[in-house]
This record gives C-alpha cells, sequence and structure tokens, in this order.
C-alpha cells in the first residue's frame, strides 16, 4: 500500500520515471505553522545539486501542494504534494534486472506491471516527498521542543568523531556536509573521488540525535522508540542497518549509573530503555550499502528473455548515499517521533 503510520498515515506515490512523486500525509493537527525556508532547506540537502559525486541527474525539485496547507498554516485536512520528474531519461533503462536493485523482486511481485525503470518506487527519487513530508514533521516536533539532526558518521572507512553521548554542547554542523571534526572531509572526499575514478561505490553510516524526548516518551512493546523508527527509516533504499546504543561485551561496562535528577552519568543506553525515552539524548547509527550501481562490468537479468546478460551500468549515479541521504534519515525520524507524538497523546486522552 506505500503507506505506513498509526496516527499519521503517510503515501507516498509514483516513481522515478513516472511523470511525478509525491505524497499524501494524513493526521497532522490543523493549525501548525509550515516553515517553507526550512522545508526548502531539507530539500536542498537531499538535492544531488548540492552534492559533489551525486548523481547528474539535477532535478529542479520543485513541488505542488495540492491540499492541506492554507496561508503557510496545516489546516487538519490531507496534505497533498507532487514533484513533477523533468529529467528522467527513459531510453537509458531496458528491462534488465541491475546486480542488487529491486528490479528483479519488483518485477515477478507486479507480474512485470510495474515500471521499475530506474529503480520504479525503491528509487533513492523517493526520499524526495519522504523528505518534504518529514521536515513538516520537524516543525511540529519544533513546537514541541524536540530537535534532530545527523552527522555524516562514516563514509567508507574515512570516520568522523561520533556524537558525544552527553551532548554537553551541541556541535555546530554544515549544513550539506556535517561533520562533528569538520577536518575529516577532505579524507571523506578523496575516498569519494577515488571510488568515482574506479567506477565503485561506496557504503557509508549517519549518526542521527534526538534532543527534547521526554522520559517516558515511546509506546509500550511493539510502538517502541527503536521499533518505530525502524518502520519509517527502512523505507529508505540501501539502508541495511540500524544501531541504537552502545553493545559492550559486559553489562558492567555500559550500564548508565544515575545521577540525584534521574539523569545518568554516562549515556551508553543512547537515551533509550525499554523502547522508551530516558531523558538522556537519543542517538541511533544508520548504515547504507554502497550504492549498487557501480560502472564496473556485472551480470544482470535480462527479465523477456529470462537469462543473464553482461551489464555495464552507465547512467547517472550516487557514488554514495550520504551525505544528500542524511536528510531522508532526518525527515523518517520526525516523522516516526511525530507519530508517537500523536500516539502518547491519544493514548493519555483515553
Ligand atoms: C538518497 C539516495 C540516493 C541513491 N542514489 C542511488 C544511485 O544513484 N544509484 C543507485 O544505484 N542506487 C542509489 N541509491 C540506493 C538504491 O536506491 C538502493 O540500493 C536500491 O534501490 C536497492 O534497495 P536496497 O539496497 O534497500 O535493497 C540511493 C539511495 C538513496 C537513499
Amino acid at each position: 500500500m506505500n503507506t505506513v503510520g498509526t496516527r499519521i498515515k503517510l503515501t507516498l506515490t509514483g516513481a522515478s520515471h513516472a511523470p511525478s512523486v509525491g505524497f499524501i500525509l494524513c493526521g497532522l493537527p490543523k493549525g501548525l505553522s509550515v516553515d517553507l525556508d526550512g522545508v526548502m532547506t531539507d530539500l536542498a540537502r537531499r538535492s544531488a545539486k548540492n552534492h559533489s559525486f551525486a548523481t547528474k541527474r539535477r532535478e529542479a525539485d520543485d513541488f505542488v501542494i495540492a491540499s492541506g496547507i492554507m496561508g503557510g498554516v496545516t489546516d487538519g485536512g490531507p496534505i497533498r504534494v507532487s514533484f513533477p520528474n523533468r529529467e528522467h531519461l527513459r531510453s537509458e533503462y531496458r528491462l534488465i534486472a541491475r546486480p542488487s536493485h529491486a528490479d528483479y523482486a519488483a518485477f515477478v511481485k507486479s507480474g512485470g506491471r510495474e515500471d521499475i525503470s530506474g529503480g520504479g518506487k525503491y528509487s533513492g527519487r523517493m526520499t524526495l516527498p519522504l523528505t518534504f513530508a518529514g521536515s513538516l514533521c520537524r516543525g511540529f516536533l519544533k513546537e514541541k521542543g524536540v530537535e534532530v539532526f545527523g552527522h555524516v558518521a562514516a563514509i567508507g572507512s574515512a570516520a568522523d568523531a561520533p556524537f558525544d553521548p552527553m551532548m554537553t554542547e551541541k556541535p555546530a554542523l554544515d549544513t550539506f556536509f556535517p561533520l562533528v571534526d569538520p577536518s575529516k572531509r577532505a579524507e571523506m572526499e578523496a575516498a569519494l573521488l577515488e571510488a568515482h575514478a574506479a567506477g565503485d561505490t561506496l557504503s557509508c553510516e549517519a549518526e542521527t540525535a534526538v534532543l527534547g524526548l521526554p522520559a517516558g516518551f515511546g509506546e509500550p512493546l511493539f510502538d517502541g522508540l527503536e521499533g518505530t523508527l525502524a518502520k519509517y527509516l527502512f523505507m529508505i533504499p540501501g539502508l541495511r542497518a540500524l544501531e541504537f546504543g552502545e553493545i559492550a561485551e559486559r553489562g558492567s561496562l555500559m550500564n548508565d549509573g544515575f545521577t540525584w535528577d534521574g539523569r545518568t552519568v554516562t549515556n551508553n543506553s543512547r537515551g533509550i530503555n525499554g523502547g522508551m525515552a530516558n531523558g538522556m539524548p537519543v542517538m541511533f547509527r544508520a548504515r547504507f550499502r554502497p550504492v549498487p550501481s557501480v560502472k564496473l562490468p556485472q551480470t544482470g537479468y535480462d527479465l523477456l528473455e529470462n537469462r543473464p546478460v553482461p551489464l555495464e551500468i552507465c547512467g547517472r549515479h550516487d557514488v554514495c548515499i550520504l551525505p544528500r541521504g542524511l536528510a531522508a534519515v532526518e525527515a523518517a525520524a520526525c516523522l516516526a517521533l511525530t507519530d508517537l507524538w500523536l500516539m502518547g497523546e491519544a493514548n493519555e486522552n483515553g
């Protein structure tokens, strides 16, 4: 159904090479001011235009708000936004399933009825509507005093310094290439350049922090913080692993002792116990596979003739999902946290 959510409902529409991509978001309360400049910044962070080593498919990412926002304020009804696809080159793609893409599984699932060109609805392009919808939820959370931000924790084997788990001081982060230690950028860009020259791609990792969640935030058992975040985050293509908290070999090395006010001396749990926020900063790490479209010779699968075929991908592709994918990670987190916030309110009101 391409739909997620309990108290909000997000449906993503369209596909990589369809006339448009878009979303319908139901459940955001009426009267929420929409910070369109903030939304535009999040879209710009995701846009390939603002990143070296990103796909040469340069979409304008212009959009049409069809409903749900009037005079910069939500009206409580379904918010519907669409983004025309202008830059797709359908002729570049034949019915050949590319290794480690969703092409083969999607073709079989739909009985060949789905448009899988450019990755169809499994393409990174779908993170555009996700980012817009998430940015609206960022505004909702901001009104509650909750902030979500991340950094590029690693590209290939080049690693940034981690967030301070206690977040004693919020680091100053660049808009487009946020790093805790900006001196690591040169090493990361050298790795991207080297992989690009070799026709290859790189894995990467994002670390995200959430500040301002009250202790007890998150619903018991099945709608806990980790599970709800995972449900939204795993929509992002290429995401392979989420990590919440440290895992040391011995409990004695990782338990977080209390101070007098219910806070803890350390934050090895990264703010989550029992699926609920414990009042400390919440942090999680998201690990992405290398982009599957490498430019080296591979074996694809001809879906019409049912046979493996030699394949060389020469389309326009990202070398790495980060930094641009970070806007999508934060967006998915904002959507999940908004859904949980509204679930909590509904449960409290009986
Ligand atoms: C922002 C973003 C951009 C992406 N760009 C590309 C790309 O240019 N080329 C590519 O092959 N995969 C790209 N991907 C990843 C693929 O879409 C993804 O690996 C593929 O759909 C298979 O999904 P899976 O890895 O989750 O199984 C991108 C993903 C994201 C989130």
